[in-house]
């Protein structure tokens, strides 16, 4: 019995080490070797897992996005159709954030500038989970530090609840102590909709702006199959 137990360890051990080595071999350029060991696994099991590319993570069923009812920066209300010609890199934060949302607009403004002719395919906005003090115009003026391409949604709070929910975005009102002035935490990923207005592609923050603008073109001109 104990003999039997070995070699069935043996074996998971073998196999396991197998999958990793193939994924160790068949990695994407860019892609972490762990990334390509689920996709192995995922492939084998004939899982339905979204697939990792280099620099985000695509997803084929998972129905993540849209639709949204908000205002833009200059005072015009907007859904999702607005933007239904071509593809929207989506990204929710606030403007009095300190570090993390200038970081992550600023690498969608350098992926725009890399995406070249392309860029004129891609919409990039940014939705802001502060409606209080996010108001058109103070989106008009922040979006225009970072890119004039750059759209600034805003809108009632119940619409800005439905529009996060649809991304599946959380956010909460938080106050450091000592601080008259409150902070939005907020989980911080990048969002590329198609013209469907699903997720295609979701971007981490650790994803520069070489690798977004790569997996962005590679959604614009899809592998024929
Ligand atoms: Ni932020």
């Amino acid at each position: 019995m104990l003999r039997f137990i070995r070699l069935i360890t043996l074996t998971l051990v073998l196999v396991l080490a197998g999958f990793w080595a193939l994924a160790w071999f068949g990695r994407a350029p860019g892609e972490g070797v762990t990334e390509a060991f689920i996709r192995r696994l995922a492939s084998f099991s004939g899982t339905d897992m979204p697939a990792p590319s280099a620099g985000g993570v695509q997803l084929a069923q998972v129905p993540l996005g849209g639709p949204y009812s908000l205002t833009d920066q200059t005072g015009r209300a907007v859904t999702e159709q607005t933007y239904a010609q071509g593809f929207s890199l989506i990204y929710f934060g606030f403007t009095f954030c300190p570090d993390v949302c200038p970081t992550e607009l600023g690498v969608m403004a350098s992926a725009m500038e890399l995406l070249g002719a392309d860029a004129a395919r891609v919409t990039p906005i940014f939705i802001t989970i502060d409606p209080e003090r996010d108001t058109p115009a103070a989106l008009a003026d922040y979006v225009s530090r970072f890119d004039e391409r750059l759209v600034g949604l805003t809108g009632t709070p119940e619409q800005i609840r439905q529009a996060a929910r649809a991304f599946r975005v959380y956010f909460a009102k938080v106050t450091p102590p000592n601080s008259s002035q409150y902070l939005m935490d907020h989980s911080s990923l990048v969002y590329l909709t198609g013209p469907d207005g699903r997720v295609r592609q979701i971007f981490r923050a650790e994803t520069g702006p070489e690798a977004m603008a790569a997996s962005i073109r590679g959604q614009l001109r899809p592998r024929q199959s």
